[in-house]
């Protein structure tokens, strides 16, 4: 089938786990409401898609697990919303659409981010039903955690301030691996540990490959990318002064980079079988443009 037709397949089961699990949330009405905006500001799915189709390449039915695909997407989507605030980021736009905080303040916002996170967990807690399922919840929640995305996201803030420094480009792998990579390893690893450590060693390489392919792509976007397209202000890097793969290398090495980094995916992938929508996908991710 064709890469993009299976995408929006994977997708689109995603979204309807996200409709089915947001029903289940019972709460003060301006809590769920901004929990529930952000989770459905739309977003490419990336995480979650990658677990299905990582599930599938592994001969597993995925449709057993969209409560753990879910359970991703909350907290990537919490990671988003925290990212955004005044004191991190302070990004007014994210998916096309103002950010959480400047719809439903900075308050709200805050614990929107804390609830989407916790609800991760209680989702995935009250479904788990092996052991290769529990396994899998314990790698998203150190995935997520302090030695995971938020370590990356405490390098990253600290790294802005000046509080942090040392060799930039050593600087910017922990960045990197932590805040990107970390959380797109998760559903590789998730899925091997379902399939109980099938190609776990090439699954987890290629995940944190993965974290720099897809960081460096970002952070080039935020130079050469539009608004209309990304559906985040364009520019903000060079503007806080972040360390970033542009600011190391420069765009063109950073597209060598770039190139470099996906022949070293592919290069892992082709040894994995039922690989085709995955060496697709890297494809996409290469040169994507949102
Ligand atoms: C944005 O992630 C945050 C980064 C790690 C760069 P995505 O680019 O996957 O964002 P959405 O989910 O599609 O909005
Ligand atoms: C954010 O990285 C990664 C997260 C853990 C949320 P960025 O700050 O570069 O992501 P964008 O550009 O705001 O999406
Ligand atoms: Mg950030
Ligand atoms: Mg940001
Ligand atoms: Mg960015």
């Amino acid at each position: 089938m064709n890469f993009y037709k299976q995408y929006d397949i994977y997708k689109q089961s995603v979204e309807n786990a996200i409709e089915y699990y947001s029903n289940k949330i019972h709460c003060n009405e301006t809590l769920k409401s901004s929990m529930i905006y952000s989770l459905k500001a739309g977003g490419k799915r990336i995480r979650p898609v990658m677990f299905l189709a990582a599930l599938d390449m592994l001969g597993i039915d995925h449709n057993k697990y969209l409560y753990l695909a879910v359970a991703i997407e909350c907290v990537h989507t919490y990671s988003l919303i925290h990212d955004d605030l005044p004191a991190l980021d302070n990004d007014d736009f994210r998916r096309g659409k103002p950010a959480n905080h400047t719809v439903y303040g900075e308050a709200i916002a805050i614990i929107a981010g804390d609830a989407l996170l916790n609800y991760a967990f209680e989702l995935s807690l009250s479904e788990v039903s092996d052991e290769g399922s529990f396994l899998a919840v314990k790698e998203l929640a150190l995935s997520a955690g302090h030695s995971g995305m938020i370590n990356g996201q405490a390098y990253d803030l600290l790294t802005e301030n000046g509080q942090v420094s040392g060799d930039n480009e050593l600087l910017l792998k922990k960045i990197h691996d932590d805040k990107t990579g970390k959380l797109l390893t998760a559903p590789l690893v998730m899925a091997s540990k379902i399939a109980n450590g099938k190609y776990l060693n090439q699954l987890t390489k290629i995940g944190q490959l993965t974290g720099l392919l897809f960081q460096f792509t970002d952070d080039l976007l935020d130079i050469e990318g539009k608004f209309e397209n990304l559906g985040k202000t364009i520019g903000k890097d060079g503007a806080a002064n972040k360390l970033t793969a542009v600011s190391v290398y420069g765009p063109k090495e950073t597209k060598n980079i770039i190139e470099n980094t996906f022949t070293s995916i592919i290069i892992i992938l082709k040894n994995i079988e039922n690989n085709s929508f995955f060496i697709d996908f890297y494809n996409y991710i290469k040169n994507r443009e949102n």
